[in-house]
C-alpha cells in the first residue's frame, strides 16, 4: 500500500467519460485491454492502492459499459454520470455527490493514462496541504498543457490551444494528473469557467486560481513513460510494448530465466517463482502463477492457472482457467487442462485433454486420455485417484471416478467407476479369424479387375 499511515485520508476520481474517438471503435476507449485487463482497471488499482476512503469513476460515453467494468474490480466504486463532456474541471465536478463530506486529499486520475508509478503517487500526495500537478519533460510537447513554472513554483497550467508562442516553447507538460486538499479543489473548481480557446472547464485551471489566493501549488515531475497517455490503436500497441519490456525485466530480475524475452508475453497479474525457466513464445493471459524451479516450454499458453515448484508444463501445453498443479507435475505437448488439480508428480505427457478432473499424487495419463466432462448442457467431474494408470486413448466419461492405484486399458471407454486396486477392460474382445484376410485380399483384387475388364472391353 502507498498510503500506509492514512492520514489525511484519500479520496481518488477517475475521468473515464471521453469519447476516445481516434481509436475508431465501438469499445469506449478505456475498456480496451494492456496486458490482458482494461486499461481502466490499471487506473483503479493504482487508487486502490492509496487505500482510497472513497473511490469515484466519472463515466459518460458508453456509460453502462465503463460503469459495470469498474465494479467488476470494485463493487461499491461510486459511479459519476457525466452527461456532456464539458471538460477535464467539468467531470471533477460531476464527481461532488461522491466526494460529499469527505476531507483530505484528492487525487485526480486518468482512466487512458494507465501507468503512473506508485512511488509518483506516494509523492504527489505527501504534501497534503499542497496543491500538486504531476508533469513531465516531454520529447514532443505538442498538444499537452504547459507548466508555467516560477523557479520550482507552479503558477498555472496553460493548454496548448491557449498558450503564447513563447509558452508553447516550454517543454515541461501536464500529465493531467492533480492532488491536493478536496476542500480547496471543490471550492476552486466552482470558479473555473469556460471562457477559453476550447469552450471548456479545465480543471487546470485549479493551479492560477490557487495562486491568486496566495496558496503555493506545487509541481511534481515523472518520466513521460508513466503518463503515456492513449488515444490511437498505435499508441495502444505502443503501451502494450512498454508494459511487456517492463514485465519481462521485472520477471528476470526477480530470478526468472526468459530464454528469449522478447517473444514472452505477460499479462497484467503474472507471477513467476525464483529460477523458473520460460523458454520461447509462451503466453502467459491473466491469473497464472507459477511457482519456483517450475518449467514452461516452447509455445505453452497459460491462464488462470497455478503451476507448482518444479513442474514442467509443455511444449505446446494449453492450461485453461481453474488448473491447478502439483509439486513435479509434467505437462507434455498437446495437451489442454481446464478446472483441473493434479496432485503432485502426476503425468499428463501427450494429447490429452482433462476438464473438470482432480487427478491424485503420481498418477499417469497415457496419450490420448480424454475426460468427456459436457453433455451438451452441463459439466461433470472425473475423479482420478492415486497412482492410477489411464491406459492410451481412453475416454472417461463423467461423472466417474477411478479409484486409487486402477488401471483402465488402452482404447477403454470408462462409463462407470473402476474401484481402487482394478483393472478396467472397456473395449470390444479381440478376435482373430483364421486365413480370413487373405481370402478377403483376393475377392477384393478380382472384383477391381472385373471392373477394369468392363470398362476397358465394352
Ligand atoms: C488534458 C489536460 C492537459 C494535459 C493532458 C494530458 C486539461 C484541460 N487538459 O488535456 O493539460 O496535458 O490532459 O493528457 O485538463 N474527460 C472526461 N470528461 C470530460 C473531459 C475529459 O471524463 O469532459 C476525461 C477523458 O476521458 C480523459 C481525460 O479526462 O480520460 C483527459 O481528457 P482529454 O480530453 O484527453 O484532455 P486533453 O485535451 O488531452
Ligand atoms: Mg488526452
Amino acid at each position: 500500500m502507498i498510503n500506509e499511515t492514512k492520514t489525511p485520508p484519500v479520496a481518488v476520481v477517475i475521468l473515464a467519460a471521453g469519447k476516445g474517438t481516434r481509436m475508431r471503435s465501438a469499445l469506449p476507449k478505456v475498456l480496451h485491454e494492456i496486458a490482458g485487463q482494461p486499461m481502466l482497471h490499471f487506473a483503479m488499482r493504482a487508487a486502490l492502492r492509496l487505500s482510497p476512503e472513497r473511490l469515484a469513476v466519472v463515466v459518460g460515453h458508453e456509460a453502462e459499459a465503463v460503469a459495470s467494468s469498474a465494479r467488476a474490480v470494485r463493487p461499491d466504486v461510486a459511479i459519476c454520470r457525466q452527461e456532456e463532456q464539458l471538460g477535464t474541471g467539468h467531470a471533477v465536478r460531476t464527481a461532488r455527490p461522491a466526494l460529499e463530506g469527505f476531507e483530505g486529499t484528492l487525487v485526480v486520475l486518468y482512466g487512458d493514462t494507465p501507468f503512473v508509478a506508485d512511488a509518483t503517487l506516494a509523492q504527489l500526495i505527501a504534501e497534503p496541504e499542497t496543491l500538486t500537478a504531476l508533469g513531465f519533460d516531454a520529447a514532443e510537447p505538442g498538444r499537452y498543457g504547459r507548466f508555467l513554472m516560477e523557479g520550482d513554483r507552479l503558477e498555472a497550467i496553460v493548454e496548448a490551444k491557449d498558450a503564447t508562442p513563447e509558452q508553447l516553447a516550454i517543454t515541461t507538460c501536464n500529465s493531467g494528473v492533480m492532488a491536493g486538499p478536496a476542500a480547496l479543489m471543490l471550492r476552486l473548481l466552482d470558479r473555473v469557467s469556460d471562457d477559453n480557446a476550447q469552450g471548456e472547464f479545465y480543471l487546470t485551471d485549479l493551479i492560477g486560481l490557487a495562486c491568486a489566493e496566495g496558496h503555493r501549488p506545487r509541481a511534481v515531475l515523472c518520466d513521460e513513460a508513466e503518463t503515456l497517455g492513449i488515444n490511437d490503436r498505435v499508441q495502444l500497441a505502443e503501451a502494450e510494448a512498454a508494459f511487456q519490456t517492463r514485465a519481462r525485466r521485472e520477471a528476470m530480475l526477480a530470478g526468472a530465466t526468459l530464454q528469449a524475452p522478447e517473444t514472452v508475453h505477460f499479462a497484467w497479474d503474472t507471477v513467476l517463482g525464483r529460477d523458473v525457466v520460460v523458454e520461447p513464445n509462451v503466453c502467459f493471459a491473466p491469473g497464472v502463477s507459477v511457482a519456483d524451479g517450475a518449467r514452461i516450454r516452447a509455445f505453452s499458453h497459460l491462464e488462470g492457472a497455478t503451476v507448482g515448484p518444479g513442474a514442467i508444463v509443455g511444449p505446446y501445453a494449453r492450461l485453461r482457467p481453474g488448473t491447478v498443479l502439483g509439486d513435479d507435475v509434467r505437462i507434455g505437448n498437446f495437451v489442454e487442462t481446464k478446472n483441473a488439480t493434479l496432485g503432485q508428480g502426476a503425468k499428463a505427457n501427450h494429447l490429452t485433454y482433462i476438464g473438470d478432473a482432480s487427478v491424485g499424487e503420481n498418477a499417469n495419463l497415457g496419450a490420448g486420455t480424454i475426460t468427456c466432462n459436457y453433455d451438451g448442457f452441463d459439466k461433470h467431474f472425473t475423479r482420478i485417484g492415486a497412482n492410477a494408470f489411464i491406459g492410451v486413448n481412453s475416454a472417461l466419461v463423467a461423472p466417474v471416478e477411478i479409484g486409487d492405484d486402477a488401471y483402465t486399458a488402452t482404447g477403454s471407454v470408462i462409463t462407470r467407476n473402476v474401484p481402487a486396486g482394478d483393472l478396467s477392460i472397456a473395449r470390444a474382445r479381440q478376435e482373430n479369424k483364421a486365413g480370413i484376410g487373405r481370402k478377403l485380399r483376393e475377392r477384393l483384387a478380382a472384383a477391381k479387375a472385373k471392373r477394369k475388364a468392363e470398362k476397358t472391353g465394352g
